[in-house]
């Protein structure tokens, strides 16, 4: 076969066909430095052609030639090309074997056919299977525009995958941050609900009974200060009242003692006090001594349900289920309100509901909302259940 060299070598650079192959900016890669090209050819002076032609047309490199499987196996191995060169018919390798090695030692190296001839069926076939292009030898100044191209392209591909990674990155950072953030204020508000019940429930009661002992001796003579201390005293029980209360819902004690399923009914059953909203709790739950952060993640996210259906539902009744399923913990809270809009669901600030949905995340789950107007609001929340604590 005979090679022909494009003519005048250098430049225009353009393909015979006149069809822009040619790029309006030198390639970056030739400027920056020498572009490391892994040859696949088995005719000596056919690889001199192609390295005459790619120092024509301005690209800086080094090369190197392979013609067998495993010297092209071991080269990319050993060190990575920018660039692979591929004859397809080789008389000891071919170039699909080739190709198909490549996509997957080096996925991301750019692979050109150079080729004496090559049928458009076949050609198709090649760049189905990953190859990033093919020249003709017989049309050789398409070369360079063509190894432009793949570099730039290459370059692209980079610099998305990095981009990409650096998204996910911080995504996985920020995951983190919100777990984090969350684990410390669960644990604050233990560790203050724990002091506030521990300390200052005590100490009041201590109070209590000094004052006990006051109203004792004073019983026969200072009728006034007996009045007063019945005050103080009755005071002090308020107040314990309200420590206790503080202390609850800062972290209720029965989350800890007697599990989650304990907690909802409780919290229910609170909430229809509060606001004289009906709320029932219908569960098939049994057994429900579940890890810390899965039962802390699954109540307050109840809680949040509950809040937002006080602040915005205007509800009348509130039905609670809870289940197993596929070895999930399934939680339904159903409102006969005003119903969630979508809007409502799809706005970036409603943060409640993405906090919501975060901490089902977190671990593992997830959570919906669905409404209908005037017909009330779903939220299904599904957690898969972790190992049981004993
Ligand atoms: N049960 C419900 N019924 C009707 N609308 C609801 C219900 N729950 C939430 N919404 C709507 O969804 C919006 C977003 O809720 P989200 O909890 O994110 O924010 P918020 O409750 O307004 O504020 P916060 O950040 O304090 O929770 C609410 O403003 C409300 O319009
Ligand atoms: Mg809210």
């Amino acid at each position: 076969m005979t090679l022909s060299l494009p003519s005048p070598p250098s430049p225009p650079l353009l393909s015979p066909s006149g069809q822009g192959d040619a790029l309006p900016h030198p390639p970056a890669i030739a400027r920056q430095g020498e572009l490391r090209v892994l040859l696949v050819e088995d005719n000596r002076s056919h690889a001199e052609v192609v390295e005459q032609v790619l120092r024509e047309g301005g690209i800086r490199f080094s090369i190197e030639r392979v013609e067998t499987g495993p010297a092209f196996r071991e080269k990319l191995e050993l060190h990575p090309p920018d660039l692979i060169l591929s004859d397809y018919a080789l008389p000891s390798f071919d170039g699909l074997a080739a190709l198909t090695i490549a996509k997957d030692k080096t996925p991301d190296v750019p692979f050109i056919f150079v080729t004496g001839t090559m049928g458009e069926e076949v050609a198709i076939e090649t760049l189905k299977k990953g190859a990033t292009d093919y020249v003709l030898k017989t049309r050789l100044a398409r070369l360079v525009p063509s190894v432009q191209r793949a570099l730039r392209e290459a370059a692209e591909r980079r610099e998305r995958q990095r981009a990409e990674e650096q998204l996910r990155r911080s995504h996985e950072q920020l995951r983190a941050l919100t777990s984090y953030l969350q684990y410390v204020r669960e644990e604050e508000r233990t560790r203050i609900a724990r002091e506030v019940h521990d300390e200052l429930g005590q100490s009041l009661t201590g109070l209590k009974m000094d004052l006990a002992w006051i109203a004792g001796q004073l019983a026969k003579n200072g009728r006034t200060l007996l009045q007063k201390v019945k005050t103080m005293s009755s005071d002090i029980d308020a107040t314990i009242q309200t420590v206790r209360r503080i202390a609850t819902e800062l972290r209720p004690g029965i989350l800890d003692n007697l599990g989650l399923v304990a907690a909802i009914e409780w919290q229910a059953n609170e909430f229809q006090t509060r606001t004289g909203i009906t709320c029932t709790v219908a569960s098939t739950v049994t057994d429900t001594l579940w890890d810390e952060d899965f039962s802390t993640a699954f109540f307050r996210i109840f809680q949040e349900t509950l809040t937002n259906i006080i602040r915005h539902a205007n509800a009348t009744r509130v039905e609670v289920e809870l289940s197993e399923q596929d070895g999930c913990l399934i939680l339904i809270v159903k409102d006969n309100g005003r119903g969630i809009t979508e809007a409502d669901v799809a706005n970036t600030r409603s943060i409640g509901l993405i906090g919501m949905r975060e901490r089902a995340a977190l671990v593992g789950g997830e959570i919906n909302f669905q409404g209908a107007p005037g017909h009330g609001t779903i939220v299904t929340v599904r957690i898969p259940l972790p190992v049981r604590r004993d």
